[in-house]
Formats: structure tokens, sequence, C-alpha cells
């Protein structure tokens, strides 16, 4: 009897954890549905609560018109298929993370230099420059549109064992996503890159198909890679940010003043959701400590060896990123 009662309650909490992170506004006859698909979860993941504004607003203020649907945690659609989806129309808004546009644009690398940025701030800075700005619409041509960045926080390296040093990576299986700059950067500390789908991260983790990974905070804690690595090492070394976007084919579908409302709505959402993000992230470090996983805090001359280690990887990428692009970047 007790084992039937708490199979209920856990299935019941099953249910509300994802209605939680879903805002499934019931849409009505006329309204036209609009898909945001993405792939991260939890209630405090600055994604999520970003993209559920986003959507009680259009779902207000173009009410009767339009009706946002988030889909979270990859279950709409993973990272392989959802820019294709985005193309097909499949799916008309998305926030993937900037290192997933590889085959799209090159330039998007600039992002993923490591050590680049000091921190979200000079991230931010960049991204509200000239420069910056003009790369949401870097994949024009192909059909997507940038509706703004929503950045995400600093990235940390967890794995198995503790990393102080950059050779206690060495000989050791990190996931990444597909990008080829923190391929570069993995292999520049003697260790493996095992690029994978982010809904597969976790089962990775825990069965040693790989033995660490580099992540956000809210990444960490919201997927509980804690539970499956030995701790996280505060490396700092690179920028987790999204490109909140749609599509060429959907913004033209829209009439004027629709448009103008959404695209109105959108650049709201962005800035309200990057002026809490900082927070956001400070407050997923603190549950992983509350949820027993372990931080590695490195001193100055400890993090010093993981700039020496990774930044060499910079100059493989000089020619395809543009040197102008980099040095504006990293002027912020
Ligand atoms: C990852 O794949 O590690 C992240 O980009 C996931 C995300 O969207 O935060």
């Amino acid at each position: 009897m007790i084992k039937k009662i708490n199979s209920v309650l856990a299935i019941l909490a099953i249910f509300f954890a994802t209605s939680a992170t879903s805002s499934f506004a019931s849409c009505e006859k006329g309204e036209r549905v609009v898909k945001l698909s993405h792939v991260t979860g939890g209630t405090t993941h600055p994604k999520v609560v970003a993209a559920n504004n986003f959507a009680e607003r259009v779902n207000k203020e173009l009410n009767g018109k339009m009706c946002v649907e988030v889909y979270p945690n990859s279950t709409l659609f993973g990272d392989s298929k959802e820019l294709e989806a985005l193309l097909l129309d499949d799916v008309q808004l998305l926030a993937p993370s900037l290192s997933k546009f590889g085959s799209y644009t090159k330039k998007y690398g600039v992002f993923d230099l490591p050590f680049i940025f000091k921190d979200m701030d000079a991230a931010m800075s960049f991204t509200a420059s000239k420069e910056g700005k003009d790369l949401l619409n870097a994949m024009e041509d192909v059909g997507f549109v940038g509706l703004g960045y929503w950045m995400s926080g600093m990235k940390y390296f967890s794995a198995n064992k503790p990393l102080i040093a950059p050779t206690d990576a060495k000989g050791l299986k990190f996931r990444v996503q597909t990008s080829d700059v923190a391929k570069a950067m993995i292999a520049a500390m003697g260790a493996s890159p095992q690029p994978m789908a982010f809904a597969e991260v976790y089962g990775a983790l825990q069965t040693g198909v790989v033995d660490g990974q580099e992540n956000t905070w809210s990444n960490i804690y919201t997927q509980k890679f804690y539970e499956v690595q030995d701790s996280t090492t505060t490396t700092s070394h690179q920028l987790l940010a999204y490109l909140f976007m749609t599509s060429k084919q959907f913004m033209d579908s829209l009439d004027p003043k629709t448009r103008a409302t959404f695209v109105k709505i959108a650049d709201e959402v962005t800035v309200a959701a990057n002026k809490v993000v900082k927070g956001q992230e400070e407050a997923n470090r603190e549950n992983i400590l509350k949820a027993g996983g372990k931080i590695n805090v490195l001193n100055a001359a400890q993090r010093k060896q993981w700039v020496d280690a990774m930044k060499p990887a910079w100059k493989q990428f000089e020619s395809e990123i543009g040197a102008d692009l980099i040095a504006a970047a990293a002027s912020h």
C-alpha cells in the first residue's frame, strides 16, 4: 500500500515539475499557435524564466491573435534537430546556445574563444556594441532572424575527479557542444572532446561515457550534473549565451502591427532577462552547494594556469572569425 502511495506521489511530482517548467496557455480558436522550443529545464534556469516570460507577455498582449506554447527540456526538439525544424516551420522560436551555429556561420566562434570575456558584463557590453548587434543578423542568408541575446553565465569545468590544474584534465573525455572552438580548447588541455546533445549529458556522465563537461551554474544545478561528478572548478573560461531567434518566413507572415508588438515584447523581455541573470546564476551556484555538490575555488595563480593552457587555441580561429571581430570583442 505504502509502495503504491509512493508511486502515485512520484507520478504527481513528475507532473507538477513538468507543468511548472512549461508555459502552456490554452490557445483559443483563431489564434496563431507559435511554438517556442528549448533544451533547458527546472524552474530557476535563466532561459526557462525568459522563455516563459516571453510567452506570458505575448499571450496577454496579442491575445486573440497569437498564442505561444513553450516546450522546455528538449521535449519538442533537441539540439540536433531544432535549427532544421525552424527552417521547416515546425517550430517558430528557439534560443540555442551561440556555440551551436557552426554549420551556419563561423562568426559566432568569437563568443566561444576561451577567456575572451572577463565576465558577463564584458559580454553584455560587446553584444550592445555595433559589432555585437550586427552579429544578430549574421545568418540572414539562411533565413534565421536574431531577436536578441539572452545571457546565461560563465562556464566551469566539472569532472569525475577534482580539477585544480589543467594537467588534471589530461586524458579525460569531456562532453562539448558542437563547437570547433570548444573542441580545440579541450584538445589544448590534452583531453578529448566529445560533442553530444545536451539532453544526453547526464546519462553520459553517469555511465562514464564521458568523464566531465563544462557548463554554467544554472545548467549544472538544473540538470543535476553535480550528482554524477566529483566537483566543479571555478575556471570561468567561456561564456554561455543564447540567440533568441525566429525565421524570416515567420516574421514575413506577421502583419506590420502584430510584428511591431512581437518585436517590442522580444526586446523588453531580453533586457529584463539580462538584468537578472547574474543573480540567477549566483542563486544556482548556492543551490548546488545546498544540494551537496562540491565546488573547487581556484586562486589567481591556479586560474592563470588554465588561461595559459587554453588561450593559445584562439590562433587557429583567427582567420575564420576575423581578427577585427576578435579584437572588438576582446576590447570590452
Ligand atoms: C549545452 O548544450 O551545454 C547548453 O547549450 C544547453 C543550454 O541551452 O543551456
